[in-house]
């Protein structure tokens, strides 16, 4: 259209009547990229949000919210009906938005999700306390992800920028799901799934709850709050991600992993966490057989445990959903994996301290120096040469 419009103008204008033999074609070509350029500035500002506010007051507004541009978004009160998500994944380049009341997702339709996706450049938001509601509760069946009735996954996070202060309330299946590349804060979020925790046959009726997935880079996930029947926090792959300051309470401790082929995961700081009653407090799996993938340069710093009724650390390569093999393979690399400072970790009666199987040369650089532990038995090392600062069954606290 553009292009078009210029090319009318200067032919109008004459400009281009007695174009030369040889160049002018160069010399259209010339306009030509004038005006691509153009266009794309053009696509750019709009993308760019401008300043003036909107407030989405019901479902059926939360497009026309998303196409104002506008760099301040406001989210009132309303329901998502069943089977729909609040998406918010076309924001506008440094969009604030704020929640001034609760958002519930209707329940009643048995899809993936996730119910609600937000996403953009210097993205700003900012929950004010507000609540998102998943009503995981007449979803739950003890049976996760892995079986039952299609549970919708919560949420996933991909702006960069921040999200901040929001509490995510009965999750149907996974949390939030964090895919930025750009740097992005997440902090002051709750994610409670307590109620998940009423047992149904003898298990837990939420499971598979996990609070953070992340497959992202750049990623600071600071003084949140997670209650529920899964991981804390369970890192795919990425590069640069701390997780710092967070509680857990409840479910299966903070891993990296599951591990599959092809993938990296590089500088990872876990520091500052209260683990409370989990299965698990600090894990890294691998799948069994997973081949071309690393994970390298972890530290864990400040942490305390309490309460960990299976393994206090655990760092598997024979992992398999649920069952592990008892068998670890060699394709992925784990180096550098250093225990620095203090880490308390406190074991339940039954739990073991460490539980180290690696496969032939695939552990190297580990340096369990900052590590002690309080209570359970003393658990397990095998297929690591040598860890520095460590022997098992005597790294008691004082
Ligand atoms: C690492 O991630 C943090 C948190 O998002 C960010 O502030 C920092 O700039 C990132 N570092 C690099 C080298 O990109
Ligand atoms: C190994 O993994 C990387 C990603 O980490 C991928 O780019 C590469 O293609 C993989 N190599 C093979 C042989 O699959
Ligand atoms: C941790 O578990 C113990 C034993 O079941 C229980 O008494 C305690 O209240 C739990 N603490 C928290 C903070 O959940």
């Amino acid at each position: 259209m553009l292009l078009h419009g210029l090319l009318a103008v200067l032919a109008a204008t004459g400009a281009m009547a007695h174009p030369k033999v040889v160049d002018g074609r160069l010399e259209q070509r010339g306009l030509e990229d004038r005006a691509v350029v153009e266009e794309r500035e053009l696509a750019t500002r709009a993308s760019t949000a401008t300043a003036c506010s909107y407030t989405i007051t019901s479902y059926s507004t939360v497009a026309s919210g998303v196409a104002s541009k506008c760099n301040n978004l406001v989210l009132k009160a309303f329901t998502v009906p069943a089977g729909k998500a609040l998406d918010l994944s076309g924001l506008a380049t440094n969009t604030n938005v704020n929640m001034k009341g609760d958002i519930t997702f209707a329940s009643g339709t048995n899809w993936a999700g996730p119910l609600f996706v937000i996403k953009g450049t210097n993205v700003n938001f900012q929950g004010n306390g507000y609540t998102f509601n998943g009503n995981g509760q007449d979803y739950w069946d003890t049976k996760g992800s892995n079986g039952g009735v299609t549970k919708p996954k919560m949420a996933k996070i991909s702006n960069s920028g921040s999200f901040r202060n929001a509490i995510f309330l009965n999750t149907p299946v996974q949390a939030i799901s964090v895919g930025a590349t750009s740097p992005l804060t997440i902090a002051g979020v709750t994610i409670d799934n307590r109620a998940g925790n009423t047992l149904s046959g003898g298990s837990a009726l939420g499971h598979n709850t996990d609070c953070f997935d992340v497959s992202a880079s750049n990623v600071l996930i600071d003084s949140n709050k997670c209650y529920n029947q899964d991981d804390c926090l369970a890192i795919n792959k990425g590069t640069n991600i701390t997780f710092s300051n967070n509680y857990c309470n409840g479910g299966h401790g903070i891993s990296i992993g599951s591990i599959q082929s092809d993938v990296v995961v590089k500088t990872v700081v876990i520091k500052g966490n209260a683990i409370v009653n989990n299965t698990n407090a600090l894990r890294i799996k691998t799948v069994y057989g997973a081949t071309n993938a690393s994970v390298t340069d972890v530290t864990y710093k400040g942490n305390a445990a309490s309460g960990t009724t299976t393994y206090g650390v655990d760092i598997q390569q024979d992992y398999e959903n649920g069952s592990p093999t008892g068998t670890a393979t060699s394709g992925v690399k784990i180096k550098n994996v250093v225990f620095s400072g203090t880490n308390k970790i406190g074991m339940a009666s039954s739990g073991k301290q460490a539980y180290v199987l690696c496969g032939s040369g695939t552990c190297t650089g580990f340096d369990f120096t900052g590590l002690c532990f309080t209570g359970g038995s003393k658990g397990s090392v095998s297929g690591v040469s040598s860890i520095t600062g460590f022997t098992l069954g005597s790294q008691t606290c004082s």
